[in-house]
């Protein structure tokens, strides 16, 4: 790693060796995750989730300060770093490794949403989405492919319900978000021959989150039901939720499914189906 590079990757907590148990995946989680995203509302819950298993984690995010808080929480490492700094994926997956000693699973947990149709996306809005909500997944998952053969390990990437229904006023979203899904997919095809699974969640709008900061727009939380429709379930998902079905594709309870999306959308996608054949 150049000096320049590494000046980038500080694990602002070293990940204690007595957490989780090393040598390929457990029956609760994978044992040694890198999450990105992990400064989200999501891949916060997920990096809890992770620690609450056993599992050693090091996760990334650009807010120092809720990095931090989060690590000294919980016990994992954090890396903070720009992932579409040039390098910084490939620098990121080389600081995991150096701490964990391997890699078993990956969740790909960070990315940006922009409100806008594409009529009204810039060209900037374009390439920060497919930068960050694309490149930057594909570039983390090349880089972690070897380590993850090893020892049969598996990545989950979040990917979005407008990743089927594309949304109009989610223009470049959807398209991103598609692209993911797709992403995932073909690393399943890949990394099958070698005992890598890849699997994508797709949550269902969170009441914490980029979903509702985007349309509350800093407004009160009471206003999101009269924004954005229930779902079947009658609540909104909620980060720990869709942690959940993230630790169960990185577990060896689901080491049958590589490919496969799974909603945790309380129901929408079934829903919207439903309306559809109604029509
Ligand atoms: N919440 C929902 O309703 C919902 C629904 C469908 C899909 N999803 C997907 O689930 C994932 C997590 O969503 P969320 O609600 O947890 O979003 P969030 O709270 O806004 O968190 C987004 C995370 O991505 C990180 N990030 C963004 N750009 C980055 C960059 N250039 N370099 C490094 N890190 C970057 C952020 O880091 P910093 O904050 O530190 O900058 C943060 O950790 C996303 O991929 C999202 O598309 C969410």
């Amino acid at each position: 790693m150049s000096a320049a590079t590494a000046s980038r990757v500080l694990v602002a907590r070293e990940v204690p060796g007595e957490l989780g148990a090393h040598g390929g995946v457990s029956a609760a989680a994978a044992s040694r995750v890198l999450v990105t995203g992990g400064t989200g509302a999501i891949g916060g819950a997920v990096v809890e989730r992770l620690c609450r298993g056993g599992a050693e984690v090091v996760f990334t995010g650009r807010n120092r300060r809720r990095g931090a808080a989060l690590a000294q929480r919980t016990g994992a490492g954090f890396v903070p770093s720009d992932l579409c700094e040039p390098g910084a994926p490939e620098a990121i997956v080389e600081g995991a490794l150096g701490v964990l000693g391997g890699l078993d699973g990956l969740v790909l947990a960070a990315g940006v949403l922009h409100r806008a149709p594409l009529s009204e996306t810039s060209d900037a809005d374009w390439d920060t989405l497919l930068e960050t909500n694309v490149v930057a997944p594909f570039l983390l998952a090349r880089a972690c492919l070897d380590a993850l053969a090893d020892g049969g390990g598996a990545v989950v990437a979040l990917a979005s319900g407008t990743a089927e229904w594309p949304e109009a006023e989610l223009g470049a979203y959807s398209v991103s978000k598609r692209a993911l899904l797709w992403l995932t997919r073909m690393l399943a095809v890949e990394g099958a021959v070698r005992g890598v699974r890849a699997n994508a969640v797709s949550p269902g709008h969170t009441a914490d989150g980029m979903g509702s900061s985007s349309v509350l727009g800093g407004g009160p939380i009471d206003d999101l039901a009269r924004l954005v429709p229930l779902p079947p379930s009658g609540r909104y998902s909620t980060p720990e939720d869709v942690a959940g079905a993230v630790a169960y594709l990185l577990s060896d309870a689901a080491a049958g499914s590589t490919g496969a999306t799974l909603a945790v959308d309380g129901g929408m996608l079934a829903a919207l189906r439903a309306v559809r054949v109604r029509q």
